[in-house]
């Protein structure tokens, strides 16, 4: 096979931030039509990498090819007129807006002057042209707020290609997608390529990477430590080349031995946002000592069902008990002291405040509390000794406790909350996604410490749309579909193949399990 033109490409690309090297002399190459996988542990460089080539960090040596030719890039507006588009993690979309007009409005402060006056009705149809060309469904009318994100991810990509981009940046695109959905995405990078898209795709799935990449660059501590043929590299293989030691890819734990119930709900029913029920007669218990998964593809009610448990959304019938105090329309808080631990889906909304430094985040509900304070007085050392403790236990990868958490790596971020509340002894433990964006290394502790508070007498509720952590961690599993618990599966009924079928709700539910 000859070898595609060399599309981008990156020479010595270095970039510090204080106290940190983000990347170190950087080497890439991107071939023309090909993918491109980016893969290393949470904080390793790949998203500053992805930000220099996209114009939003400068660099402090280094430089950047396109076709060949060295490009200055010192803004967004540089690289897309350069063919380059990125997808970030955090979709840029306005929700009250239509898909066209989302698309239109991205483009206007490039070329004002052209575009203006570019009516509605010639760019909607440019948006199903393309839409077309490279499989990618969506409703040109539909507003942002109503589609599913999988759907939005898609918005983004046209909003790309809209802008004539023949390079695309993925950035962990997959973590916020249902399997489905990613194998949708699969599918439209396939025709991407195909059609002389070239792409780097950056993602924690070593699975992922051996399904859609070409090739693969590893990085570690800010450097590149090597190369990788995807199709015959195992994944042990790519995790150790990434971790720099042998992983474990397995969950290794032993029968539960459960005890009394210490989360119980009974005929529970939410509504969700816009008022229409989203869990509807949900009965479930854990006792202490099990690992209960709720499995279900996203949007059948497991967030609401979490928010209504932990006090963060009105419930309308049903009762909700925790270690057997009645906290079916507590506060938060008052879920909290009655012995929760919540690792939430959503961490940028309810699990840190960015603009804090680590040593408050992680204090965050127990700040005015001994040793942390004297009811008067907040007592800094002990703060900073829990800080300091928690960060090396959890590996969080930080130049220091007093960084703003919104410096950290998205995975860093994910792995101080889980360092908070893991450590705070709780009868129960509801995780949510508890693994998103997070690399193998850090997957693998997690899970370890999932599995050693169950073994401690911890109750834990997972919530996960990956059914490979819900088949590795739980003793039980529910199945969610459309708000309802539609089966109950015990340890020794637990088959993939089964519950893959009850989750698209194509197995009859049986009575409705308590
Ligand atoms: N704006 C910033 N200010 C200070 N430090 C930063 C900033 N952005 C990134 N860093 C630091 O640079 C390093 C690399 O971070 P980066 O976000 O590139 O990692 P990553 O490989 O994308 O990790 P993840 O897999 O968790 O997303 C980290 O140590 C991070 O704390
Ligand atoms: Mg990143």
């Amino acid at each position: 096979m000859v070898e595609s033109p060399i599309v981008l490409e990156v020479r010595g690309l270095t970039k510090r931030f204080p106290g940190v090297l983000a990347n170190d002399h950087i080497h890439l190459k991107l071939h023309k039509g090909q993918v491109l996988g980016l893969l290393g542990e949470n904080g390793a460089g790949k998203s500053t990498l992805m930000n220099l080539i996209y114009g939003l960090y400068a660099p402090d040596e280094g430089e950047i090819l396109v076709n060949g030719q060295a490009v200055a890039i010192h803004d967004a507006n540089d690289a897309i007129r350069l063919g380059i588009g990125m997808v970030h993690q955090h979709f840029q979309l306005v929700p009250v807006l239509s898909v066209t007009e989302n698309i239109m409005l991205g483009n206007e402060s490039l070329r004002d002057r052209f575009f203006r006056f570019l009516d509605k009705k010639t760019a909607r149809q440019r948006i199903v042209d393309i839409a077309q060309q490279y499989g990618l469904q969506v409703d040109p009318d539909a507003l942002i707020q109503d589609l599913p994100v999988g759907v939005q991810q898609r918005v983004e990509i046209i909003k790309a290609l809209y802008r004539k981009a023949d390079i695309l940046i993925l950035d962990e695109p997959t973590s916020v997608l249902t399997p489905q959905e990613a194998e949708g995405l699969f599918e439209i990078i396939e025709s991407l390529t195909a059609q002389g898209v070239s792409i780097i795709f950056i993602t924690h799935k070593l699975k992922e990477i051996k399904r859609v990449c070409d090739t693969v660059t590893v990085l570690r501590l800010g450097k590149v430590v090597g190369d990788a043929d995807p199709h015959t590299a195992t994944s042990e293989e790519l995790a150790s080349l990434m971790v720099g030691r042998s992983v474990l890819l397995q969950v290794d734990k032993s029968d539960a031995h459960p005890r009394q119930a210490v989360l119980q709900v009974e005929r529970l029913n939410v509504l969700d946002d816009r008022h229409l029920p989203a869990v509807r007669e949900v009965s479930l218990e854990v006792r202490g000592g099990e690992i209960v998964g709720i499995a279900g593809v996203q949007g059948n009610g497991q967030t609401e069902l979490v928010e209504a448990i932990t006090g963060l959304r009105v419930i309308q019938s049903g009762l909700v008990r925790i270690d057997g105090r009645d906290v079916t329309h507590a506060t938060p808080r008052t879920v909290t002291e009655a012995g929760t631990a919540h690792v939430p889906e959503n961490r940028s909304k309810n699990g840190m405040v960015k603009e804090l430094p680590i040593t408050d985040n992680l204090v965050l509900q127990t700040y005015y509390l001994a040793p942390f304070s004297n009811n008067a007085l907040r007592f800094d050392p002990a703060i900073e000794e829990n800080a300091q403790a928690l960060v090396t236990q959890y590996d969080v990868r930080t130049p220091s406790i007093f960084a703003h958490v919104g410096t950290l790596s998205g995975g860093n971020q994910q792995k101080a909350i889980i360092a908070r509340e893991f450590s705070r002894n709780a009868k129960l433990l509801i995780v949510a996604q508890p693994t998103r964006g997070v690399d193998v290394g850090s997957i693998e502790f997690i899970h370890k410490q999932i599995v050693s508070m169950r073994d401690a007498g911890t109750a834990v509720l997972l919530i996960s749309t990956e059914l490979d952590e819900i088949l590795s961690l739980s003793d039980r599993v529910a199945v969610m579909v459309g708000g309802r618990i539609v089966q109950t599966l015990s340890a020794d009924e637990l088959d993939r193949e089964r519950i893959g079928l009850l989750m698209m709700g194509s197995v009859p539910a049986q009575e409705e399990s308590a």
